[in-house]
């Protein structure tokens, strides 16, 4: 389908909604520090999501569960400064906004103006409504996330593909009006079905983002570390890898290991003469 782009300097919740409603498709891309952000915003990407993935991809950590406020915070304020175009919104990690809508809104204050990011995001759907109310009561543009929501990895026990069966299906449709009806200017949809995300995003007025979630919706999100394949040991059925960087990147480091070894490096054009 070809689709009329229209041109936006700055991308703002209103943009996307625009997008969504002149069916152009939306790009959103994680990313956590200054350099990735750079390359993320130059290559056009609409929305540029600070994931509490980090805590997998840059930490280490086997979950998203360990990584804190203070983390993201810090990963925020390095892409923030990297961004001339993207809405750059920020993941609220687990433990800072499901105990009570006070708890929330100083969260999303703390992020908002600490890390200078554009919207936050956080998982959950009904039971988690109270805090978004009050966040936006704040000014705060508030992103949802459904399906696979991973800050409840435990309560899942796997990582598989979540609401197929028709009650979940239901209560996923039900949290995603509630969210909408809320004042969520967006909801990213991950890991479900594609005809059921499809039907949500037809359903709902604002956009929908999926990650695994079929071609039906209005974007797409993926880890950044996963589009370059730096991440060469996950291979879930919905990543598309651009490179594969991670034999790109040990070659090149193992080429360089061999030059120090063998003094190949530096040479005479590499050093300063007297
Ligand atoms: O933290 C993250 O990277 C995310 C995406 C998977 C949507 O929430």
């Amino acid at each position: 389908m070809s689709v009329a782009m229209k041109e936006f300097k700055k991308v703002t919740t209103h943009s996307l909604q625009q997008m969504k409603d002149q069916g152009e498709k939306i790009s959103m891309l994680t990313a956590y520090d200054f350099t990735m952000a750079k390359m993320v915003d130059a290559a056009g990407v609409d929305c540029i999501l600070v994931g509490d993935s980090a805590s997998n991809v840059m930490a280490g950590h086997e979950t998203t569960l360990p990584i804190t406020l203070d983390q993201m915070i810090y990963h925020a304020s390095s892409v923030i400064k990297a961004v001339d175009r993207a809405l750059v919104v920020v993941d609220l990690p687990f433990g800072t906004y499901q105990g009570n809508s006070k708890e929330a809104l100083i969260s999303a204050i703390r992020v908002m103006k600490e890390s200078g990011g554009h919207a936050i995001k956080l998982e959950g759907g009904i039971e988690i409504i109270e805090g978004i109310e009050r966040i936006l009561t704040a000014g705060i543009p508030v992103m949802g996330h459904l399906g696979l929501t991973p800050q409840s990895i435990y309560k899942f026990g796997t990582y598989s593909v979540r609401a197929k069966e028709e009650e979940e299906a239901n209560k996923l449709k039900e949290d995603a009006l509630a969210l909408q009806a809320a004042g969520c200017f967006g909801i990213v949809l991950e890991k479900v079905p594609a005809p059921l995300a499809k039907e949500v995003a037809d359903m709902l007025s604002i956009p929908v983002i999926g990650i695994g979630a079929g071609p039906g919706v209005d974007g797409q999100v993926l880890v950044f570390h996963d589009l370059i394949g730096m991440t060469h040991e996950f291979h879930p059925r919905f990543l598309r890898r651009y490179l594969n960087l991670y034999e790109e990147i040990t070659g090149a480091i193992g080429q360089y290991v061999r030059d120090v070894k063998s003094v190949d490096f530096p040479n005479d054009n590499e050093s300063y003469p007297s």
